[in-house]
């Protein structure tokens, strides 16, 4: 099989609006992308740094398989990201989607964004064992996402035609409380123990998101601040009740509360120190990047930063 040159193949992080954790057991979640953006670069050559080689392994057996190709010509293999990793972020959903992708186009295939999450989700399973799909479907598709895993291989993916309103997106503001101790397959699997000891905990966090998860899609496209100030706060409080927060981030949590806003962990959360990015709302985002700074002054290191959302999914940069 003839191979390409230089290719370079991009996908955007992600942040859940809500619905994380609860989507493992079949609840929906509006996920969107985040512009900032992971890139896979494949060319013609052999090295493979050392910190890569378990991920080539993977990739390559996956498009081998796909492909029922007996070997894949050697290449060169590059990664860089803007996406801070392990943060909430989906980062290991971006190398997922632009590795596959890079791969591909590097073997002269055609590929459709349902091939790349079809592939990419093999991976996925292997980094987190139980994974929705929801943070993949967001990389892979981009814009905002209506996700739920209908059953294990059965995932309903429904891009939203609108925008979040600009009236509430002016106002957000990332937190990055940096990267939790446990993995998201550590959570998740933390979360699913939970549920063997106590199903009715787990169904009752489930079902109470889910409600949530209804009432929000109407709220974004209106951009009904109260109401969307209201959600996150008992979406949050709800995910705390299954043990994903954790105690320094609830405390971070509460003084936005207290000031007014909102905010919410936005990935699989962390117990306990760090819970990755949070996502933060107050009517005037100085509250928040003030609460911020005086945190990185007295106790924790809390960078801020706010970036567009629902932008493109996963895409070729460069052949
Ligand atoms: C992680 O970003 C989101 C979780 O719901 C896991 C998943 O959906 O696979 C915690």
């Amino acid at each position: 099989m003839k191979s390409g040159r230089n290719i370079t193949v991009s996908a955007p992080a992600k942040i859940h609006l809500l619905g994380e954790h609860s989507s493992v057991y079949g609840k929906p979640a509006i996920l969107t992308s985040v512009d900032l953006r992971l890139k896979v670069t494949i060319s013609q050559g052999r090295t493979i740094p050392e910190e890569l080689k378990k991920l080539q392994k993977l990739i390559d057996r996956i498009v081998k398989t796909e492909l029922k190709l007996k070997k894949i010509p050697l290449y060169s293999l590059e990664i860089s990201s803007d996406i801070p990793i392990g943060a909430g972020l989906g980062s290991s959903a971006a190398v997922s989607a632009a590795y596959v992708g890079a791969l591909l186009t590097y073997l002269r295939v055609t590929w459709s964004l349902e091939r790349i999450y079809r592939l990419g989700f093999k991976a996925e399973e292997v980094f987190h064992g139980n994974p929705s799909g929801g943070d993949l479907a967001t990389v892979v598709f981009g814009g905002l996402i209506w996700f739920r895993r209908e059953t294990p291989t059965l995932k309903l993916i429904q891009p939203l035609s609108f925008n979040i309103s600009s009236k509430l997106t002016k106002r957000f503001v990332l937190i990055n409380t940096g990267t939790p101790k446990e993995s998201t397959r550590d959570l998740v699997a933390m979360v699913k123990e939970l549920y063997t000891k106590k199903p009715k905990k787990v169904e009752n966090f489930s079902n109470y998101q889910e409600k949530l998860v209804k009432e929000l899609l109407t709220v974004i496209k209106e951009g009904n601040e109260k109401e969307f100030i209201r959600i996150i706060r008992e979406g949050e409080r709800n995910l705390e009740s299954i043990g994903v927060v954790s105690k320094s981030s609830k405390e971070i949590i509460m003084k936005i509360e207290e000031a007014g806003g909102a905010a919410k962990i936005c990935g699989a959360g962390g117990k306990a120190e760090a819970t990755g990015v949070l996502l933060c709302y107050h009517k005037q985002k100085k509250v928040v990047e003030n609460i911020a700074k005086a945190y990185s002054k007295n106790r924790y290191n809390l960078p801020y930063f706010s970036a567009k959302l629902g932008v493109e999914g996963v895409k070729l940069e460069k052949i």
